[in-house]
């Protein structure tokens, strides 16, 4: 069963709070992105940990790897899921970045999150990638980068739902995916391009979805999240 990743990108920690609160009762993960872990990052962790809910840390980390390693090692706690880092950093990062999830899990006695790897941003285009110096496509360099996470032991990559099936064909089932841009039908697209919605995603064979804006700024955002996991759980399960 696919999973839903809220992403809390909201302003104030009180609003994210309050969201927290009322999708209690819901089976739900949420992502903590730079913006709410930048602003207010240690209070909404500890709110977290306390309620016993799991979560994402959207940390999109790229740095050397020993600095990566001990940030990877400082966000280890109990609900805490996936770490995310960016592939462009290397295998030696993405292997410190995962050796860092496993060694301080065994310190804690707890589970080690899962580390996935962000490839290309969805952000960048075919004509920046050429001013970045990467040669071949974005499909052919967010697959060679997939390969260099798979390779590093990270569990998965951050990618668009309409990649998925692609990255399933050449590496399996149990390289998982996350992915965001999902909208359910009838909701505002706002920047987003390429969107699938959480059924289609679902059948596409995402195995997480990250939802924002349809369920932050829904009326009544209990019955919204409650509608796409609904939509979720009416995918027939894949062979
Ligand atoms: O509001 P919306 O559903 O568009 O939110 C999607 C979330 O997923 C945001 O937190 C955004 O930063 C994140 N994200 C994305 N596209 C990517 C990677 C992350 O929209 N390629």
């Amino acid at each position: 069963m696919a999973g839903l990743i809220v992403a809390l990108d909201v302003d104030a920690p009180q609003d994210a709070e309050r969201l927290v609160d009322q999708l209690y009762e819901l089976d739900l993960l949420y992502k903590i992105g730079l913006e709410s872990l930048y602003g207010y990052g240690e209070r909404i962790i500890s709110y977290l940990e306390a309620r016993d809910v799991r979560y994402f840390v959207d940390a999109k980390l790229h740095d050397i790897p020993r600095t990566v390693g001990a940030a990877v090692r400082r966000l280890v706690r109990p609900g805490v899921r996936i770490i995310n880092v960016h592939a462009l950093g290397g295998d030696t990062m993405m292997r410190a970045a995962v050796e860092g999830a496993q060694e301080r899990a065994v310190e804690l006695g707890i589970a080690p999150p899962m580390i996935f790897a962000v490839t290309i941003l969805t952000s960048i285009g075919a004509e920046e990638l050429g001013e970045l110096g990467l040669s071949g496509g974005l499909g052919q360099n967010a697959m060679r980068l997939a390969a260099l996470a798979r390779d590093a032991g990270c569990a998965g990559v951050v990618c668009s739902a309409h990649e998925v099936h692609d990255l399933k064909e050449f590496f399996g089932a149990d390289f998982l995916t996350i992915t965001p841009g999902i909208r359910p039908g009838g909701s505002a697209f706002g920047d987003q391009k390429r969107v699938m919605t959480p059924a289609q995603a679902v059948a596409a064979g995402s195995d997480y979805i990250v939802v924002g804006r349809p369920i932050l700024d829904a009326e009544d955002p209990v019955q919204a999240a409650r509608a796409i996991l609904d939509e979720m759980r009416a995918v027939p399960v894949r062979a």
